[in-house]
């Protein structure tokens, strides 16, 4: 079992807030997608022929690409990988860039599940998010995308934004039930190094977010998807019964996956590696391939073999995450006793706090405590 990532590295323009790898202009497409090719068919062999369950295009802005487009990149994958007839095929779409004929071509060419950055139903807050579409859009596109057959579908909402008050995050919550969407990713605003968000709030241009914001709206999501039934399988994750993202689901089961594309990352059982962030970089390496793979990989890609430290730290931080929380008998299994024993120790302060819990061998975050997440794993790390 295993998983293919794809990173299309383009879009419109550069949300001010964002802080993923992506360059606001297609002019290189047609370079980018030759060395995506490339690289498809150089690191074949590296899931050792797995089954691979879900495919994942994500970016930047995948629904840049042309149907066509596409339709080579799904040749290359089936002629490279053993894909399974009901793997989840996902894709990530802005609003701004959807028509029902673009939507009714992705499912032919067997796309089953879609991912829209609707952000916010309100203007004022895509204003400030500087997001190219409008409330309208944003309500539109959901709609084409039912027309065109869509059932899996998943949104991703921003909370915490100083140009909502709670009323208005409510409002947004309202819509997305009204419609009846089975999956919710909903991320606080997080102001990345290098965004131009970032600097506008440092400079006084931009109005500044605090964190009060963010709890009080994830507090109002966790209640309010709670309600109608939405299971919360993860920080920010939230869906119907059965409609959780099998892909992101399971890099937090450490199943191995290959990463394609400037910036994405593979994880094979034992090591990770990352492709270089620069598409200059990317697809002047894949000239380099006809001559020695290994060439490309020093070139674009940086490898780190994990140790069993590393392992447990990194088992610890992405289950502690969701609701299947933190195993001692996976980590007895797998790392071995030391490790459950070093993670029972030190999670014995955390339940006295009320931070944690522990149902017989598992260790659950506890609700109020999700937002606080990062900082508890770390209590817990080797
Ligand atoms: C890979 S991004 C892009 C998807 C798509 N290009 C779009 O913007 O609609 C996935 C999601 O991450 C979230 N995101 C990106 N930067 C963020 C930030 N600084 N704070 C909170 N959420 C962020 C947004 O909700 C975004 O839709
Ligand atoms: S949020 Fe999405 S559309 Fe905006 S810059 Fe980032 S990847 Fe591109």
């Amino acid at each position: 079992m295993s998983g293919l990532y794809l990173h299309i590295p383009f879009c419109l323009s550069k949300c001010a807030y964002c802080g993923f790898y992506s360059i606001p202009s297609t002019k290189r497409k047609a370079d980018f997608l030759e060395a995506l090719k490339h690289e498809l068919v150089s690191r074949k062999d590296y899931l050792h022929g797995e089954k691979v369950e879900t495919v994942y295009f994500g970016g930047g802005t995948p629904s840049l690409l042309h149907l066509e487009e596409i339709e080579d990149i799904h040749k290359t994958l089936h002629d490279c990988f053993e894909i399974d007839p009901e793997a989840e095929v996902s894709f990530e779409a802005n609003p701004d860039t959807l028509s029902l004929e673009y939507l009714s071509g992705l499912r032919s060419l067997g796309v089953n599940r879609l991912s829209i950055g609707i952000q916010s139903f309100f203007d004022n807050d895509l204003r400030y998010l500087s997001r190219k579409h409008d409330s309208s859009h944003a309500r539109q596109c959901l709609d084409l995308a039912k027309e065109a057959g869509f059932e899996n579908i998943s949104i991703d909402l921003i909370y915490g934004l100083p140009t909502s008050d709670a009323d208005q995050w409510n409002r947004n919550l309202d819509l997305f039930f009204e419609l009846d969407i089975p999956h919710l990713s909903a991320y606080a605003l997080t102001l990345e190094p290098n965004a131009v968000l970032t600097k506008q709030i440092e400079m006084g241009k931009a109005m500044p977010i605090n964190e009060e914001d963010s709890i009080r709206d994830y507090e109002i999501l966790c209640h309010r998807a709670a309600e109608h039934g939405y299971e919360h399988y993860e920080i920010s994750n939230f869906s119907q019964l059965g409609m959780h993202s099998r892909h992101n689901t399971s890099y937090w089961f450490g199943i191995p996956y290959a990463g394609f594309g400037p910036s994405a990352h593979s994880y094979d059982g034992k090591s990770r590696q990352w492709n270089v962030s620069s598409l200059e970089r990317y697809v002047e390496a894949s000239s380099v391939i006809a001559r020695s793979v290994a060439t490309r990989q020093s070139t674009v890609a940086e490898k780190e073999i994990l140790s069993p430290e590393q392992q447990y730290d990194e088992y610890v931080m992405l289950r502690l995450r969701s609701m299947w929380g933190i195993d001692l008998n996976d980590i007895k299994r797998e790392m071995g006793e030391r490790f459950s024993y070093h993670c029972e120790q030190k999670a014995q302060p955390l339940i006295a706090q009320g931070r944690l819990s522990q149902n017989k061998e598992i260790l659950y975050l506890n609700d109020d405590q999700m937002l606080f997440a990062d900082g508890i794993a770390e209590e817990l790390f080797w």
